[in-house]
């Protein structure tokens, strides 16, 4: 995939992999446009990238993810790469119940009912250019789950199973269906859970994972595999056994 004159939207791209790869895509020559809930991180991503556009939008709502996409394209109708990367990560711990998953965001509606969503309201802009691409962030946790955050790998792994089929209803089309699969990385996205089990590896930086991205995306990589995440994803049944023994077992 050329990276190079596309204009770019990401979601959640104030913040951690969402800013790294604006970032990356802006010295490349694109233009980036980047959503999410909070103005203040809009704005301060917005100062450090003066050439960003931003629209403050809760993907969990539908008004606002309809907003999005008609101000996207009347806009920037040469928009021509969609980035699902905007998500949470919540601890849930189903031995207290409902406790847990009742109070705080819905995590199956921003990770993966938002992605899938906003998807489909833009492949028929997509779907009309020469050259175009939808990238999903999911993780290696949708591959070998980490329990502590059980609805959280269950999205990813919904994510990943989403972008293979997708790719294949799409493979006739000029729109690409990328699917980044990152390991941990150093952002705010997983700070509680890594407390809470006394982690002190923090992860890659969210920069390696945007110049990975970036790479995967010219070499027309369809699963872009990152780090750690690259055994996660080949292992065999019994190698991914082992791994989830190792991330799980001493709870
Ligand atoms: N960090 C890791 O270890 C890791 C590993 C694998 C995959 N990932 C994935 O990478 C992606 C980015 O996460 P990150 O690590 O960079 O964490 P992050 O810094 O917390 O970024 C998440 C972004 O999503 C936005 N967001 C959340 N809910 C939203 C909503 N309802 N509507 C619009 N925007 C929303 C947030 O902005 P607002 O709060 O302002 O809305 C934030 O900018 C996620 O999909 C995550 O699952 C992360």
């Amino acid at each position: 995939m050329k990276m190079t004159g596309n204009t770019i939207l990401i979601t959640g791209g104030a913040t951690g992999i969402g800013l790294a790869m604006a970032e990356v895509f802006l010295r490349e020559g694109n233009q980036v446009i980047i959503c999410g809930r909070q103005k203040e991180n809009l704005l301060l991503a917005q100062n450090k990238f003066p050439q960003i556009q931003y629209q403050v939008c809760d993907l969990a709502s539908a008004a606002d993810r309809q907003r999005m996409y008609e101000w996207t394209v009347s806009n920037y109708p040469e928009l021509n790469i969609l980035v699902n990367n905007a998500g949470i990560q919540r601890q849930i711990d189903f031995t207290k119940g409902t406790l847990d998953l009742m109070n705080g965001d819905d995590e199956i509606q921003i990770n993966f009912s938002a992605p899938v969503q906003l998807t489909a309201l833009f492949i028929p802009h997509l779907i009309k250019l020469k050259e175009a691409a939808i990238v999903n962030i999911s993780s290696a946790l949708g591959f070998v789950p980490l329990t502590i955050v059980p609805v959280y790998c269950a999205t990813k792994a919904a994510i990943h199973s989403f972008s293979w089929s997708l790719r294949h209803q799409l493979r006739k089309t000029g729109v690409k269906v990328f699917e980044v699969i990152p390991p941990t990385v150093d952002t705010d996205l997983d700070r509680g859970a890594r407390e809470r089990r006394k982690q002190e590896y923090r992860g890659i930086s969210a920069t390696e994972v945007a110049e990975a991205t970036l790479a995967g995306l010219v070499k027309n990589e369809p699963e872009i595999a990152i780090g750690q995440a690259q055994g996660l994803r080949g292992g065999t049944r019994a190698e991914s056994e082992q791994m989830f023994q190792r991330m799980n077992g001493h709870w």
